[in-house]
């Protein structure tokens, strides 16, 4: 049965239409039209399409949202990286960072910048083929993201179908998905009302309705989006600058930002933070900055990029933002080690979007540094992602029936003596294992993913465990069974089995590993790994005398006490037998590196590394027998060159010393077994 051309026509006419006023409203902000007229024509074309269905392509409007939900997401794999951005945090670093490219590009004169706002969203990426939006992916990793193509065709702002004739037959936008604040706080009200769960802030929520497996879902949620550059480009030359690009996407129908700006210099820049910075909270989404790009494309060539982030831009960063609220109660938390750890309860309050409630006060000292007392009014500050915090009290709003905040004399969990030995800034429970908060703590660190990495062994459930009596040290972990497991709320048969696949494949470990899943006292991932290799076997670590661990890199008296310390409690003694016994292993030469595997090369790092710090990429370069020095000369072997490495690197590349990236280097520890 074929349609008639005149249906055809009409449907063309339809979605074209549907199209433009999507456009003109998601987009741009410029409704030609009313709602409701606008809803006429959906209806339209809607009723057309039923009536015959075999006209309805993947690219109408009607079709945005899929049906079944998904399993899972499937990977996407980047064919360009999704690089991230150096950050800038005041005018000194941004004055550095223009110094940089122009000593790079050999220039006298003042660069140019486009400068645009931060989102604070999910970087996506969207492939359009022929100019139909084929593929939409998380950034993920910046090597691989998630395909959420069906998350991502609910955006309204993002077209089905390029507009006009000249986009290039493959075409990779990339830009950021964020809900608008407004949007945001209109969809927390409604969850609320309806006693459904609520998004602490705009971000979480962007994030989490793009991975939603039932896009039905996401398209209830208005996302939306901005591009900020281009990945892959076929069959189209790139225009001389990156504001010309972001012009063009605009003309393909694309959401691009209109504060977007081309200045020349980096005073003009800091002029522009300024004004985006007072401008922020008009702003009808989260910005956590300023990002600048040398505008001219055959310069950005030039400078290239470091391992993950791009000589040619930069994030100048926002201060961290501040709030004034009531202390309203102190309550005392119990660590892993027994540690009694303060947490102030806040009346809740807005802090850049943000609903603060709780702040962390490190200890009784700092207690008494800030002169705290409960029902004192105070000031917090977030920064990021990180544990917002007290730093400091407006004494002169302290009401008369302020309280004084106290260490309690027993632990809150257990009731077992707090002490805070003289001289120490930190009380502890002497529970020991007897106290349930330590368990857990300790339990959880023992799965936690630089330990033992137990796949979904998560807080809640060791606090069920640990409720329900099933274990009390990481060894009981291992006698978990099915049938205990399934007894459980909320365990279906299939997560409980995943949960003893997870277990038996944690088994496999290294020895580092296994010393820092112990959670002995001050002995973090370094000093575990710097055990592991001096003593080779956990036996020879548990006969280690206190005066031979201080022969081990790092460790000094206090590290060694508490490590021999750990090993002589009869408690230790027998978890450590059971987990061996339960059949945690390694290979024993994991740790046997050979002390002279890079004997008689010169390493020289330079630049800001991420994944371990300068002094931890030293002393493993140090077990394998390199020498590491500071400056680069003839006889450098290799430069490690981290993030914005400067005059090292630029020395190492003229003299032609090998560079390695950070992950190369870690590769190469890793691979002779540091
Ligand atoms: S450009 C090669 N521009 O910030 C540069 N990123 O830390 C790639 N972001 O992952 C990023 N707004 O998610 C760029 N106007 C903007 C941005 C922006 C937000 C995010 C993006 C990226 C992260 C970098």
């Amino acid at each position: 049965m074929s349609a008639s051309r005149n249906v055809k026509e009409q449907i063309a006419r339809l979605r074209e239409e549907i199209n433009r006023h999507n456009h003109l409203y998601h987009s741009l902000d410029e409704p030609e039209i009313a709602d409701a007229e606008f809803d006429r024509q959906f209806r339209e074309l809607k009723s057309l399409e039923t009536d015959h269905p075999e006209l309805i392509t993947d690219d109408s409007p009607t079709q945005r949202v899929g049906a079944e939900p998904l399993a899972a997401f499937g990977q996407v794999v980047h064919e360009m990286p999704m690089l991230s951005l150096d950050n800038a945090f005041g005018e000194d670093d941004m004055r550095d960072f223009d110094r940089r490219v122009k000593t790079r590009l050999d220039s006298t004169g003042d660069i140019e910048y486009a400068c645009e706002p931060k989102i604070d969203g999910v970087a996506v990426s969207l492939l359009y083929e022929g100019g139909k939006l084929i593929r939409g992916a998380t950034r993920g990793d910046g090597a691989a993201g998630e395909n959420v193509t069906l998350n991502i065709r609910t955006i309204e702002s993002v077209p089905l179908t390029l507009m006009g004739d000249d986009y290039p037959a493959r075409l990779e936008v990339r830009g950021e998905v964020y809900f608008a604040r407004s949007a945001f706080e209109r969809m927390n009200r409604e969850a609320e009302q309806a006693g459904q769960k609520i998004f602490a802030n705009p971000r979480n929520a962007s994030a989490g309705t793009l991975r939603q497996l039932d896009s039905r879902e996401t398209a209830k949620r208005p996302l939306t989006m901005f591009a900020y550059s281009v990945g892959i480009v076929e069959g189209w030359e790139l225009p001389g600058s990156h504001a010309e690009i972001l012009a063009k996407l605009a003309t393909w129908g694309i959401r691009v930002n209109p504060l977007v700006k081309t200045v020349t210099g980096v005073e003009a820049c800091l002029s522009y933070y300024d004004e985006i910075l007072a401008r922020r909270s008009e702003l009808d989404y989260e910005i956590d900055g300023v990002v600048f790009k040398v505008n001219t494309i055959r310069d950005q060539q030039a400078l290239g990029m470091l391992t993950r982030t791009p000589r040619w831009a930069i994030a100048h960063k926002f201060p961290a933002e501040e709030g004034v609220t009531l202390l309203e109660d102190v309550e005392f938390q119990v660590g892993r080690t027994g540690a009694v750890t303060p947490v102030a309860r806040l009346k809740p309050v807005q802090v850049g979007g943000v609903t603060i409630s709780n702040a962390t006060l490190h200890n009784i000292d700092e207690i008494e540094r800030l002169n705290l007392m409960i029902g004192d009014t105070v000031i917090i500050q977030r920064a990021g992602d990180v544990i917002p915090k007290v730093i400091a009290v407006v004494e002169e709003k302290r009401p008369k029936i302020a309280k004084p905040i106290n260490l309690p004399r027993s632990c809150p969990a257990c009731g077992s003596e707090v002490l805070q030995p003289e001289g120490e800034v930190v009380a502890r429970c002497t529970g020991g294992l007897e106290c349930s908060a330590q368990r857990k703590e300790s339990i959880r660190h023992f799965a936690s993913r630089l330990a033992l990495d137990i796949e979904g062994l998560g807080e809640k459930l060791i606090n069920q465990l640990v409720q329900e009596g099933l274990i009390a040290n990481p060894a009981d972990l291992f006698r978990l069974t099915e049938a205990q497991l399934v007894e459980l709320e909320r365990m279906a048969p299939k997560s409980a089995n995943n949960l003893l696949e997870a277990l038996d494949k944690s088994k496999a470990t290294t020895l580092p590993r296994f010393i820092y899943a112990l959670g002995i006292q001050e002995v973090g991932e370094s000093t575990a790994r710097n055990l592991a290799q001096f003593y080779r076997s956990i036996g020879a670590l548990r006969e280690a005398t206190e005066e031979s661990l201080q022969e081990v890199p790092d460790v000094g008296p206090i590290v060694a006490e508490k490590v021999a310390h750990f090993f002589q409690q009869e408690i230790n003694k027998r978890v450590i037998d059971e987990l061996l016994a339960g059949g945690i292993h390694w290979q024993m030469d994991e740790s046997a590196a050979d002390p002279k595997a890079l004997a008689g090369q010169t390493y020289v790092l330079t630049g800001v590394l991420s994944g371990l710090t300068r002094s931890e990429a030293k002393a493993r370069l140090q077990l394998l027998g390199a020498k590491v020095a500071g400056s680069v000369s003839a006889k450098t072997s290799y430069v490690v060159a981290g993030d914005a490495a400067g005059s090292k690197l630029s020395k190492a590349q003229k003299i032609g010393i090998p560079i390695l990236t950070e992950e190369e280097l870690i590769a190469l520890l890793e691979q002779h077994g540091v």
